[in-house]
C-alpha cells in the first residue's frame, strides 16, 4: 500500500485545551477516508492541522514523500491537498465573481493556460461558462459549494480534505453535490479524506474510515464493518444510532 498520506502522534493545543491528542491515521492512495466524532472531537481540528491553519506542536505529516512538522506549507502542498469546508457562504468571499475565485489559485500557481482551465474546472462542476462572471453572493447554497469545489479542483490536486461538505445544504443538494465529489474522484483517481456527522453519508462516500472521540481515535474500521455491526466501540454504536441516516436501517444495532 501507498499511503497518500500518513499522520503520526499530532498534537494540537489551544492554550491549556488539547483538541488533538497524539493522532495517527495511514491513508491509502486513491482510498476514500471517513472521520466521524461527537461534535467538538477534533475532526476539524484534525483536517485543519493537515491543511496548515492550525499548528501542531508535536507529530508529523507525510505527504507525497514530503515531511511536514509544523504549520508551514509549500506551494508543493497545495498543488497536491486541497481543503472544501463545510460553509461555502463563509469560505468564497461574497464581492468576488467566480471569475476572480477561479483564477486566484492560477495566477498563484502560475498557470498559463487560465481561460481554458477555467472553463473546463466549470464544466466539471455542473454550472457551464454562464456562470462565470457571477458573483458568488448571487449564487445559491448547492452552487458555491460547485464553486468551492471546482476551485479546488482547478490545481489538480491528488487529495481532497472534505469538512462536512454537504451539512450546510439542503438534502436535495446534497445528494447531488455528494454525487459530484464521487464523479470528480473516480475520474480524477484523487483521495478523500471526508468529515461528516452523518454516518450515512460516510458508509456512502467511504471505503475506511476513523472514529474520533475527546481529540483521539478511538478505532478506525472498514466501512462495510461499520455497516455489518462489527465495530469494536459502545460510542461507534451510539454515533450510528445518533445518525438519522441509520435508525431507519434494519440491521445491526
Ligand atoms: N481556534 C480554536 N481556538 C480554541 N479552541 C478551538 C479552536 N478550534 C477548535 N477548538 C476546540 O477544539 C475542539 C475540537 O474542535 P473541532 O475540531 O472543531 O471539532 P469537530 O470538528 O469535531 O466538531 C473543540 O472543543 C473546539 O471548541
Ligand atoms: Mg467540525
Amino acid at each position: 500500500m501507498t499511503a497518500a498520506l500518513f499522520i503520526r502522534d499530532m498534537v494540537v493545543s489551544f492554550d491549556e485545551y488539547r483538541a488533538l491528542d497524539h493522532v495517527s491515521l495511514q491513508i491509502e492512495e486513491g482510498s476514500s477516508f471517513g472521520i466521524v466524532g461527537e461534535s467538538g472531537s477534533g475532526k476539524s481540528t484534525l483536517l485543519r492541522a493537515v491543511a496548515g491553519l492550525n499548528r501542531f506542536e508535536s507529530g508529523t505529516l507525510d505527504v507525497g514523500g514530503t515531511r511536514y512538522s509544523d504549520h508551514r506549507r509549500d506551494k508543493a502542498f497545495y498543488r497536491t491537498v486541497q481543503m472544501v469546508f463545510q460553509d461555502p457562504y463563509g469560505s468564497l468571499h461574497p464581492r468576488q465573481t467566480v471569475d476572480r475565485l477561479l483564477l486566484e489559485p492560477l495566477v498563484i500557481h502560475g498557470f498559463a493556460d487560465t481561460e481554458t482551465r477555467i472553463a473546463r474546472a466549470l464544466d466539471e462542476v455542473g454550472l457551464g461558462s454562464g456562470f462565470r462572471f457571477r458573483f458568488s453572493h448571487q449564487l445559491s447554497g448547492g452552487q458555491r459549494q460547485r464553486i468551492a469545489i471546482a476551485r479546488a479542483l482547478i490545481l489538480e490536486p491528488k487529495i481532497l480534505l472534505l469538512d462536512e461538505p454537504t451539512s450546510a445544504l439542503d438534502a436535495s443538494i446534497q445528494a447531488e453535490i455528494l454525487n459530484l465529489l464521487e464523479q470528480a474522484r473516480k475520474e480524477r483517481g484523487l483521495t478523500f479524506v471526508m468529515v461528516s456527522h452523518d454516518l450515512a453519508v460516510i458508509s456512502h462516500m467511504c471505503d475506511r474510515m476513523a472514529v474520533m472521540k475527546s481529540g483521539g481515535v478511538v478505532e478506525t474500521l472498514e466501512t462495510a464493518d461499520l455497516r455489518a455491526g462489527r465495530f469494536a466501540t459502545d460510542y461507534t454504536k451510539q454515533l450510528m444510532v445518533a445518525s438519522k441516516g441509520f435508525r431507519r436501517a434494519p440491521a445491526p444495532v
